[in-house]
């Protein structure tokens, strides 16, 4: 595998290859990397000729200064994973490669409600930053595909709106949650769960699924309520949303009606650490 950190090197390779005529996917991550990130790397090795990952922890897409600090980096053990898994080229860069000093990040997009909601609810800015990186990251590596989990379900929302409305030429694959065998959503944020806390963390996708197996039995509002004091009964778990919102635009949906695909979304925190996660309520 090969480890490139700055742009030009990063470019002049995939040039090569492209001239070759190889298909390129590509999966961008923050490193700190476990079985979702590495599910999604096999998939594009069996679908690509070549695959790139990129990691780098974007310090434009962080609201709070300590979560920045906090996030894990570890860069020279993700690498050996990677290649285990089938990366051919790793794009490692620092934050100064992909934001000059003297410039500022800017993106000329509307996202409509898909960045006010939930998630853009309560990080403000946090999904201009994803798309600003998403776009730099597809503008230098321009690859076929690229793979993004349903765990970041409103994320994988924003790049998709984002190809669309920018004619970009990728074809975005989104791939299924990893689960840990008790249910708790892969993160690299479980690391930081004490003991305690991550025997209480499962707690987040039971009731997902008790929600789910009362989707057309119980009103929509008061199946939310009800998901909301389930899961604070422990007091050390406090949701920050807990919505039941449409597939496609995210909006909160108030009837339960057949021929809308339904999906339910939280983010909860579990002393100082926020987990999200969600289920597609209509399968
Ligand atoms: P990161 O959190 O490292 O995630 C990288 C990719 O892995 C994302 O597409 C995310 O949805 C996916 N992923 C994470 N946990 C997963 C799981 N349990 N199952 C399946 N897929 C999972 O998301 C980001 O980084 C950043 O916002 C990024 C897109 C790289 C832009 O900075």
């Amino acid at each position: 595998m090969k480890l490139f950190t700055t742009i030009s090197e990063m470019q002049n390779y995939l040039l090569s290859q492209r001239a070759e005529g190889k298909s390129i996917g590509f999966v961008p991550t923050m490193g700190a990397l476990h079985q979702g990130h590495l599910t999604l790397v096999n998939r594009s090795h069996t679908e690509n000729d070549l695959t790139a990952c990129s990691i780098f922890v974007n310090p434009i897409q962080f609201n709070n200064r300590e979560d920045l600090e906090k996030y894990p980096r570890t860069l020279n053990s993700d690498a050996k994973l990677l290649e285990a898994h089938g990366c051919d080229v790793l794009f490692a860069p620092e934050a100064a490669e992909m934001y000059p000093e003297n410039e500022t990040p800017f993106l000329d997009i509307e996202f409509g409600m898909l960045d006010k909601v939930m998630e853009g609810k309560f990080r403000p800015g946090h999904f201009r930053g994803v798309a600003i990186v998403v776009k730099r990251l597809f503008d230098i590596v321009q690859p076929s595909r690229a793979y993004f989990g349903k765990k970041d379900f409103q994320q994988l929302a924003i790049i998709n709106h984002m190809v669309k409305s920018l004619s970009i030429p990728v074809e975005i694959i989104p791939c299924d949650t990893v689960r840990e065998p008790d249910g708790l959503a892969m993160s690299s944020r479980n690391m930081r769960l004490t003991i305690t806390e991550r025997n209480l963390a499962p707690k987040i996708y039971e009731i997902l699924l008790n929600v789910k197996n009362s989707v057309g039995k119980i009103p929509v509002p008061e199946l939310r309520e009800w998901a909301i004091k389930k899961i604070e009964e422990d007091p050390a778990l406090k949701v920050e949303y807990f919505e039941i919102g449409d597939k496609d635009s995210l909006m909160p949906i108030v009837h339960w009606n057949h021929k809308q695909q339904a999906m339910a979304f939280t983010a909860v925190l579990l002393g100082n650490v926020r987990l999200i996660d969600n289920v597609e309520l209509f399968s």
